[in-house]
């Protein structure tokens, strides 16, 4: 998909998004980042919701004084990156507890691109910059999905929330298209089916989204073959702040392990990192931790 010399030049990013609250977007932007680093990417962690959920995933080593407020108000960026206890896993953190950004980029004429502008500043530092949304229609949620080079969107799998997707998501689309006109033209968008129970049939929901999938959007959207699967092993995960792979290397029976599903992800989103191998002493040294 991504596979020109373009990822040379720059850090690709994806925004992870969607109309729709609690469907795993910090979970999967936290753990793509984690597998990334340990693939030996550098990468940008960008917690783009007023509830700091993704600020706080995995621990801090060293904490930025300021956060996305300043970087997208100010046009500050000495100062605000924060690093994780993860090597090369970077991060910028929410630091708009009153919500006061939203109304600063809704009256501000060049608001909802600026984002976009200010991140191609950290292109020569990163390799990939995830940006985390809040699952609501609103200012700053269209700010990351005009800054993203490519969107990703988890779908659980109840007809409903596939229903949701086709609308909301497809309504979020036409309604930033016209953004082109200001040099933010919209990436291409991914739907992951997330959270997938084994008794669903993926395959009947993939094609129930794409028929639900509509006008100029229609080409623009597609359902990814890779699955994630509902495991306890993301909420275990999220709770030791480690990223999942890690934690679940390997696992008994049908279901994907959190690592081989993780993986699949990654190749099939960035096909040009599929040859690369996880680093060996990045699983053993947390498997002593466990
Ligand atoms: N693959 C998974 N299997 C089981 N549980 C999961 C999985 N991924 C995430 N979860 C759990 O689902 C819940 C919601 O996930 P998460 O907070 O990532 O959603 P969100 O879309 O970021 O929510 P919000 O819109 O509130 O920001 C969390 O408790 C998380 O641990
Ligand atoms: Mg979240």
């Amino acid at each position: 998909m991504f596979s020109t010399s373009l990822e040379d030049l720059m850090a690709l990013k994806i925004t992870i998004t969607s109309t729709k609250g609690g469907v795993g977007k910090t979970t999967l932007t936290a753990n793509l980042g984690g597998l990334l680093t340990d693939l030996g990417q550098k990468v940008l962690l960008v917690d783009a919701d007023v509830q700091p959920t993704l600020s706080s995933y995995y621990p801090l080593e060293q904490q930025a004084e300021r956060g996305l407020s300043s970087l997208i108000t100010e046009g500050v960026v000495e100062g605000i990156i924060s690093r994780t206890t993860i090597p090369c896993l970077d991060l910028i953190l929410s630091d708009d507890p009153e919500g006061m950004l939203q109304n600063w980029i809704l009256h501000t004429p060049d608001g909802r691109v600026r984002l976009k502008h200010l991140l191609a500043r950290f292109d020569q530092d990163y390799d990939f910059i995830l940006l985390d949304t809040q699952g609501a229609v609103g200012p700053l949620q269209d700010s990351a999905v005009l800054a993203a080079d490519l969107l990703v969107s988890p779908i659980p799998p109840e007809i409903l929330s596939a229903r949701e997707f086709a609308r909301g998501t497809v309504q979020m689309l036409d309604r930033l298209r016209p953004m082109a006109f200001l040099g933010a033209p919209l990436g291409p968008l991914r739907g992951l089916i997330y959270r997938m129970d084994r008794t669903v049939d993926a395959r009947r929901i993939a094609q129930e989204l794409c028929r639900e999938a509509y006008g100029p959007s229609k080409g623009a959207i597609t359902i990814l073959d890779t699955v994630i699967p509902n495991t306890v092993a993301y909420r275990e995960a999220a709770t030791a702040r480690v990223p999942v792979h890690r934690w679940e290397p390997q696992r008994q029976g049908p279901t994907l392990s959190a690592r081989d599903a993780m993986m699949t992800l990654v190749s099939e989103l960035f096909p040009h990192l599929s040859d690369k191998k996880l680093d060996r002493e990045s699983l053993s040294a947390h498997k002593e931790t466990r």
